[in-house]
């Protein structure tokens, strides 16, 4: 089976298309709408420097030892570490991961629901001539009724679905190929427009410059969270893609291409939002519904507004079904290839559960806001355990199986595609994969839960 895949397995196709499904699994609602927001309550500038210095430093290597277990495992992510690891328990691991795509789903598929909605605004025109407190009252209107946010998260989730089962390369590769470049064009033209608002320099000072007296144990797990949750990594979903990449794929390279443009959107999301939000006088910590508060008010104040609010939302919501895509996949090629089920069989199985439990996440926003634990409602026990908890233990579990079970000559073997790539980086690698990147998870987390105090 040298240099391919084994004739039976879906892979994709291209080297860009590999890029292309792994940076639409890494780039979405995570960079655009939970960024500034999470940003903005945890302080800005200080935030940022800790959500960098952990891409860089924990995220990247996490995500190519994702990459390294799905290729040399050619299996789903509870297969891969059964496989990898024969008759031990590291398949836990795996299975932690489908349940973590289960919760990011279900609260996950809330918000790519909002999007939908606010594309159906953008299409009736609803946002132009508005004031800032009219458009909060769509906004706040939207999330009180019971019924439709449900509505468009329940069509969000077919959608998913029907692009799951129909597989991974014709499903995925297609779509994101074209639309996240054009993304980016989109919110560059917004951050063009943010940035020539009265007051936006308040808005970059917030977000860049730091202010070290904001961080505690709390912000340093959030920024923790959201480089996981950004760069998709900790659960399996690039152990999953993983396994559909070919053989002569630079893993390495991938991986660093990924992190790269999932980070450049993210800082250019927070561009178009803080200027913005200092420009209306909202406050940055405004919660969840930062992004949709603000960006219609933005779109009202521009030449073209229309037009570009429709194009804004539209590719929000594909940005984000590339994502949910990635998710569901890990709970579909387990349950296909552990259970045997058949494809179809498993996707409607894996959509209608999480469905299930995300009209709970979508209604705890609204007419169930008051039922909460640990003065957290359904939604935010969902985002901040999966977020917060489950993928740094994850990204810390798996890269110490990388490191210490699978050992430096399978890892060298498998990223240098064989003895034909060079790895100048190797040993730094194993370094970080080793002690660096378990330690600092193993210390931010204690930290955050309070189990450490430093
Ligand atoms: N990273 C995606 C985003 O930013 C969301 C996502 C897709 C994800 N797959 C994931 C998050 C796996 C955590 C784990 O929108």
């Amino acid at each position: 089976m040298a240099g391919g895949n084994l004739p039976s397995r879906d892979s994709f196709s291209s080297k860009f298309g590999i890029i292309a499904a792994a940076a639409g699994s890494a780039i979405g609602l995570g960079n655009i709408w939970r960024f500034p927001y999470i940003a903005g309550e945890n302080g800005g500038g200080a935030f940022l420097i800790l959500y960098l210095a952990f891409i860089f430093v924990i995220g990247i290597p996490v995500m190519m030892s994702e990459l390294t277990i799905g290729r040399r495992a050619q299996l789903n992510a509870f297969g891969s570490f059964k496989k990898l690891a024969p008759g031990k328990p590291w398949y836990l691991v795996g299975f932690m991961g489908v349940i973590a795509a289960f919760m990011i789903l279900a609260f996950y598929s809330t918000i790519a629901g909002w999007t939908l909605q606010y594309l159906y605004l953008s299409i009736t025109d609803a946002f132009s001539g508005k004031t800032q407190v009219e458009l909060t009252q769509v906004y706040d209107t939207f999330l009180a009724s019971s019924y439709m946010p449900s509505i468009w998260q329940l069509i969000f989730m077919l959608l998913t679905g029907w692009i799951v089962m129909a597989g991974v390369k014709n499903g995925i590769e297609k779509y994101t190929k074209i639309l996240m470049p054009l993304l980016l064009v989109i919110i560059i033209i917004l951050d063009i427009r943010a940035l020539t608002l009265p007051n936006s320099m308040d808005g970059l000072t917030f977000l860049f410059k730091p202010d070290f007296s904001k961080i505690t144990a709390d912000v340093v797990l959030e920024a923790l969270g959201q480089a996981f949750f950004s760069l998709s990594i900790g659960m399996g979903t690039l152990i999953t893609y993983g396994s559909y990449i070919r053989k002569d794929n630079n893993l390495g390279s991938t991986a660093i291409s990924v992190s790269l443009a999932d980070t450049f959107i993210a800082i250019l999301s927070g561009v178009a939002i803080f200027p913005a939000v200092f420009a209306f006088g909202i406050q940055p910590d405004a919660g969840t519904g930062l992004v949709f508060i603000v960006l219609p008010n933005l779109f009202s104040q521009m030449t073209g507004g229309y037009i570009f609010a429709l194009l804004f939302f539209l590719l929000l919501s594909v940005a984000a079904l590339t994502s949910t895509i990635s998710v569901l996949e890990v709970v579909v090629a387990y349950f296909s290839e552990e259970l045997k089920m058949s494809r179809k069989k498993a996707t409607v199985l894996a959509s209608v559960s999480i469905a299930f439990i995300g009209v709970f996440a979508t209604l705890s926003l609204g007419p169930l806001k008051d039922y909460t634990l640990f003065d957290k409602n359904f939604f935010e026990i969902l985002d901040f355990t999966s977020a917060n908890i489950m993928l740094p233990l994850g990204g810390l579990l798996i890269v110490v199986f990388v490191g210490w079970y699978l050992g430096k000559d399978k890892v060298s073997d498998e990223l240098s595609n064989q003895g034909a790539l060079k790895l100048p980086l190797m040993g730094i690698f194993m370094f970080i994969i080793k002690f660096i990147a378990p330690i600092a998870i193993a210390i931010v987390f204690m930290n955050g839960i309070g189990l450490l105090n430093l």
